[in-house]
């Protein structure tokens, strides 16, 4: 098996992603380590997370640096030092500068709960269901200069429901993201993936199996 592939995790809330990362590690579905975990958050529960697994932390601050671009360049030379082949965005809710983009180009990957390029942004699943849309989801893609306008790499398809709420359809989305990222991240491990503009192809990978989602369903037709 090729070595695992390195990882840095950015995190500045719940970790809820980090967790599935660190425990698809541990069941031995990812071929990844990661190298450090960095938070720009010092009360993101995902720190906790981290360090119950022994997995090495770091908190900057944002607030304790001058600017923008002198926080990125604290995480890119901790990222360099540690050797990272990836950089995983996991709720990390800050925006990359260019020299960060610049630092790890295609090497910069994020989740966003909903099926892009609709909804990008914050308070998603609010947008969502106020725009009265019949199927969500999650995407995950690479992180380019606009916000969540990166190329696509995997996306998950969920029907609403009528009687969602934000945090229903939230906590069901949730759980597809924590399916839908090791997987990705597994996809890169292996070289699979191919970048072709905003396309990105996914070696040998099988075709969707169902022809179509309706949601209500058809009756008949
Ligand atoms: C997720 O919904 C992710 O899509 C978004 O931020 C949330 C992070 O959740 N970018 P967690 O911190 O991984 O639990």
């Amino acid at each position: 098996m090729a070595d695992p592939l390195k990882l840095g995790v950015l995190i500045s809330g719940s970790g809820s992603n980090l967790q599935s990362i660190i425990d698809h590690i541990e069941k031995g579905s990812l071929n990844a380590i990661i190298k450090i975990v960095i938070s720009n958050n010092p009360d993101a529960y995902g720190i906790t997370r981290a360090k119950k697994h022994g997995l090495p932390v770091l908190i900057f601050k944002h607030e304790d640096f001058k600017s923008r671009e002198d926080f990125d360049l604290e995480v890119i030379k901790t990222l360099q030092n540690n050797h990272v082949q990836l950089v995983v965005l996991a709720g990390f809710m800050r925006i990359l500068t260019a020299a960060f983009l610049r630092a790890f180009p295609q090497r910069i990957i994020n989740i966003h709960p909903a099926l892009l390029p609709a909804f990008p942004g914050t308070h998603v699943q609010k947008q969502a269901l106020e725009y009265g849309v019949k199927f969500s989801g999650c995407t995950v893609h690479f992180v380019d200069g606009g916000v969540d306008t990166g190329p696509i790499i995997i996306q998950s398809v969920l029907p609403v429901h009528d009687d969602d709420t934000e945090e229903t359809l939230a906590a069901r989305i949730l759980k597809e993201e924590h399916r839908i990222y090791p997987q990705a991240i597994q996809f890169y491990a292996d070289g699979k993936i191919e970048i072709d503009g905003r396309k990105v192809k996914i070696k040998s990978a099988n075709k969707t199996s169902f022809p179509a989602l309706h949601n209500p369903p058809l009756a008949g037709y």
